[in-house]
């Protein structure tokens, strides 16, 4: 990898390690198959297409890989799960709706390099038994589904798609889909009723697990689009190989996207858990900006609860290890660690705010964003993101009385738990995680003066709503 150029301030930070991203941002290298092949891409496929589909499955689960779209499920053990005396067609999505705010990582593989989500899309094809498979992209990429379109024409011409691929005979096709701009898509269930035609309405699970219940009610795979780049490197390297690197049950690399207030953003392709949130933050991305203090942290996307900076937190770390206190900057950037804090790792989108920063108005904008993108399937989060967002409204006009802050978190404790996707804890664990951390500051901005219009018709139907009905 030492003899790769890249573009000119585009270099990777020397404490970056790329797979996925190794071809981003490098001189001479575009889109096409050619200059994939040229770099010896497409040589796992064909190697991948001698194996038995078990094996390669088993190989994934022994990588330890794990999802980065968002939940961090064993990839391998996902594709274990479809039933083994199924007799449906078997379908793979691969989740291109990159919506978790903070996001950034998808974009550049689809831009950059759609081969190599290809080739990985092929294999995991191959393993898993699916001759159809889709790419569920996003409305607002519309340049990187052209650049796919383009991508997978090359594929098919060069019968790495299609029918008898590389003489194996597998057969395999992919087709893009394209979505109509909404969070709610980038759930699977949604994405999978969206795919379907219909509204993208969430299914419940159980007992629609797509790997058992997924598309047309046939096993489904869905995963992120970096999730699948992975299982090249994987076939390319040996599982062994590829769990060496990050640490023991958070293998591998990740693409974190930084964003905010420090002085270098970006995305930077990191061994899991092998670099803390302060070496992040201080070394690679060049610590706050100039005069300011870093205040939060929003480690994982919008939807992970935030850190304050100054926090301490009692966990194993490393993971399976005695607990002790580590503060804030000594946290590794790995799954179990970060849930062991009361966060998570979720899609990588590290948010990060300064003491210039009123946490008011960074909650009010999580809550617009959440309030607009319910489905509004399940009362408690199509009502509740709405009420949350009215009350940061009148929060941030200066209207909130003390009293709101509590209506805030109780309506956030009434949604989380009780809906039928995970979009009901996206939207009440950031107002938990401000209001328990950042409460004081909240506080100060609200007036006893203000009571009367907390306790408006409006207000007062929220609380009547939330008391415990006896
Ligand atoms: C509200 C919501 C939005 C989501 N958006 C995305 C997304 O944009 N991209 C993605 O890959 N996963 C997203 N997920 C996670 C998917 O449901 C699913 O877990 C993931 O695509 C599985 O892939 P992985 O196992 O490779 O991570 C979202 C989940 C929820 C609850
Ligand atoms: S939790 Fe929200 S987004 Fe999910 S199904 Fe219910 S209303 Fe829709």
């Amino acid at each position: 990898m030492s003899d790769i150029q890249y573009i000119d301030g585009k270099q990777p930070h020397q404490r970056e390690h790329r797979l996925i991203f190794k071809n981003i941002d490098r001189v001479g290298w575009n889109p096409s198959l050619d200059t994939y092949r040229n770099d010896g891409g497409y040589k796992q496929l064909k190697d991948a297409l001698k194996w038995e589909p078990k094996a390669i499955t088993n190989e994934v689960k022994k990588s330890g890989l794990r999802g980065r779209g968002g939940a961090g499920f064993p990839t391998g053990v996902k594709w274990g799960f479809i039933p083994p005396n199924n007799t449906k067609p078997v379908y793979l999505i691969c989740n291109a709706d990159e919506s978790e705010p903070g996001t950034f990582k998808d974009r550049y593989i689809l831009h950059q390099d759609p081969h190599q989500l290809i080739e990985g899309m092929v294999i995991s094809c191959f393993a898993v038994g699916a001759h159809l498979a889709y790419i569920y992209i996003r409305e607002e990429f519309p340049e990187a589904a052209e650049i796919l379109e383009r991508a997978l024409e090359e594929a098919r011409n060069a019968n790495l798609l299609g029918d008898n691929i590389l003489g194996s005979g597998f057969n395999c096709q992919i087709h893009i889909h394209r979505g109509a701009g909404a969070y709610i898509c980038g759930e699977e269930t949604g994405l999978i009723e969206s795919l379907e035609g219909k509204r993208p309405y969430p299914r419940i699970k159980p007992p629609y697990f797509p790997a058992a219940m997924g598309l047309y009610m046939c096993p489904t795979i869905v995963n992120n689009v970096e999730s699948l780049c992975h299982v090249k490197h994987i076939i390319q390297m040996g599982a062994e190989e590829y769990a060496k690197l990050g640490t023991p049950r958070n293998t591998g690399t990740r693409i974190v996207c930084v964003s905010g207030d420090v002085k270098k953003p970006g995305y930077f392709e990191i061994q899991v858990g092998k670099m803390t949130m302060g070496e992040l933050l201080n070394d690679v991305c060049g610590g706050p900006k100039d005069g300011r203090k870093f205040k939060a942290v929003i480690p994982g996307g919008s939807s992970a609860k935030i850190l304050r900076c100054d926090e301490k937190f009692n966990v194993s770390c490393p993971p399976g290890t005695e607990k002790r206190e580590i503060s804030f900057e000594e946290i590794p950037l790995d799954f179990d660690t970060l849930a062991a804090c009361g966060t998570m790792a979720g899609s990588g989108g590290v948010i990060v705010m300064d003491d210039s920063r009123k946490m008011s108005w960074v909650l009010n904008n999580l809550n617009k964003f959440y309030a607009h993108e319910s489905c509004g399937q399940c009362t408690p989060c199509r009502e509740g993101s709405t009420w949350m967002r009215k009350i940061t409204d009148r929060l941030v006009a200066g209207k909130a009385s003390p009293s709101d802050i509590d209506t805030l978190n109780s309506i956030a404790y009434q949604i989380d738990g009780k809906t039928v996707c995970a979009f009901g804890e996206a939207c009440s664990w950031p107002v938990e995680a401000m209001v328990d951390k950042f409460r004081a500051e909240l506080v100060s901005e609200t007036s006893e003066d203000n009571e009367s219009i907390a306790h408006s018709a409006e207000s007062e139907a929220q609380r009547r709503f939330l008391q415990p009905q006896g």
